[in-house]
């Protein structure tokens, strides 16, 4: 079996792409899988400059089984990184069996051929999302999961749920899943990064579309929060530095260091940062002024959720490097990349 050969599934959107780049880096073999439902093929072209390899592509729907053993039948690879899903809270409630259907049939389709074609190590794409409203601050990976308030996040504590299962069964089977906090920002390169389609519902790609002139105005939902300022706390990480994660996560599977099979890791940067605090770091980075005005609260935010990031800092000798304002600046430069391209 191939230990440098990785499967990557949603290998073509935000995360995944910067994570192929990564393991490019590291001298992995990637195989990505896409059926281009949330991403076009213009992030393979990003990595291919970046990177001068590129990477094998299959365009095709983890939940269609018997496509993904296509994949399974050609490719040598000893690890899997599943990123394929739908990832929009608000559109969860509304269609729920839409994302229970993809996220839980792909994710399931990934993990039993894993079984059958003896392909040993699955990194697996949780949330924050999964710690709800927590008590007690930073949240540790021991923090008691809170009932998901939406669909999104009920699929990701199920996925983890059944992935623990799953791999106790197996002796041959490990899985590790990455809580990631909030990701933001760009490759240096401005060559892949965030594509949000219609009006973004995060704070980033608002903020960059704002800047930019797509929209008018950014509405800070909030200021009356029981936080220093009055806006929601969050733990905001770099993509690139959240791409190095998953790298250290293959590594260690790869080279037999999971001391259990099944683990769980926070990857944040450890520090809150408000809204306000984000919008004058934007504006500081990116030497501009951006418009905007406080609204009423979101429904379904949560106060403040940061990361306890011991366990990944001690067990995987990861932690975020780049700072908030340098990640604003990849963030900008990648917005404006993309409106020269159109
Ligand atoms: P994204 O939408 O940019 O990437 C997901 C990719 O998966 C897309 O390219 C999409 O086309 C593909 N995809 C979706 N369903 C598929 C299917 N059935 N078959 C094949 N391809 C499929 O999202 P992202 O931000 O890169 O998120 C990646 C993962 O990380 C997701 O599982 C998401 O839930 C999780 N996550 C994201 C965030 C975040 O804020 N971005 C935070 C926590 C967790
Ligand atoms: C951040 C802060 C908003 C937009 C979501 C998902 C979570 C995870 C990451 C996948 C909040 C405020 C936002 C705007 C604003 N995704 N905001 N004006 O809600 O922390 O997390 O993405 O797993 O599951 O819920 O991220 O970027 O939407 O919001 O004031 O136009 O910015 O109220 O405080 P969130 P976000």
């Amino acid at each position: 079996m191939n230990k440098k050969g990785v499967l990557v599934t949603g290998g073509a959107g935000y995360i995944g792409s910067h994570t192929v780049v990564e393991l490019i880096g590291a001298g992995y073999e990637v195989v990505i899988v896409d059926n281009f439902s949330n991403s076009d093929a213009s992030s393979l072209d990003g990595i291919a400059k970046i990177t001068g390899t590129k990477p094998i592509f299959v365009e095709a729907d983890c939940c269609d089984k018997e496509a993904l053993r296509e994949v399974f039948e050609h490719y040598d690879f000893s690890s899997v990184i599943h990123f394929a899903a739908y990832k929009a809270v608000g559109e969860s409630v509304a269609e729920p069996a839409k994302y229970y259907r993809n996220n839980l049939l792909s994710f399931l389709n990934v993990v039993e051929l894993m079984k059958e074609y003896h392909r040993p190590n699955i990194v697996f794409s949780s949330s924050a999302t999964v710690y709800g409203d927590a008590e007690v601050l930073p949240v540790t990976e021991l923090t008691p999961r809170k009932p998901a308030t939406s669909p999104y996040g009920n699929t990701k504590q199920m996925a983890e749920d059944i992935l623990r299962d799953i791999v106790s069964a197996n002796n041959e089977l490990r899985g590790i899943a990455l809580r990631y906090f909030n990701p933001i920002g760009a490759h240096p390169s401005a060559l892949i990064g965030e594509l949000p389609r219609g009006v973004p519902n995060n704070l980033v790609p608002y903020i960059t579309q704002t800047a930019a002139g797509v929209r008018e105005c950014l509405s800070i939902f909030g200021d009356d929060y029981p936080t220093p300022d009055g806006s929601c706390l969050r733990d905001y990480i770099d993509i690139v530095d959240l791409a190095r994660a998953h790298v250290v996560a293959i590594n260690r599977m790869v080279e037999g260091k999971s001391e259990e099979c099944y683990e769980v890791f926070n990857i944040g940067t450890g520090s809150p940062v408000s809204v306000f605090e984000l919008v004058q770091g934007f504006e500081r980075a990116n030497n501009l002024k951006l418009n905007y005005k406080v609204a009423a609260r979101r429904a379904g935010d949560v106060t403040a959720v940061w990361a306890d990031t011991t366990r990944a800092n001690e067990i995987l000798g990861w932690c975020a490097e780049r700072n908030l304002e340098d990640t604003l600046r990849t963030a900008w430069a990648w917005e404006c990349n993309v409106r020269k391209e159109k």
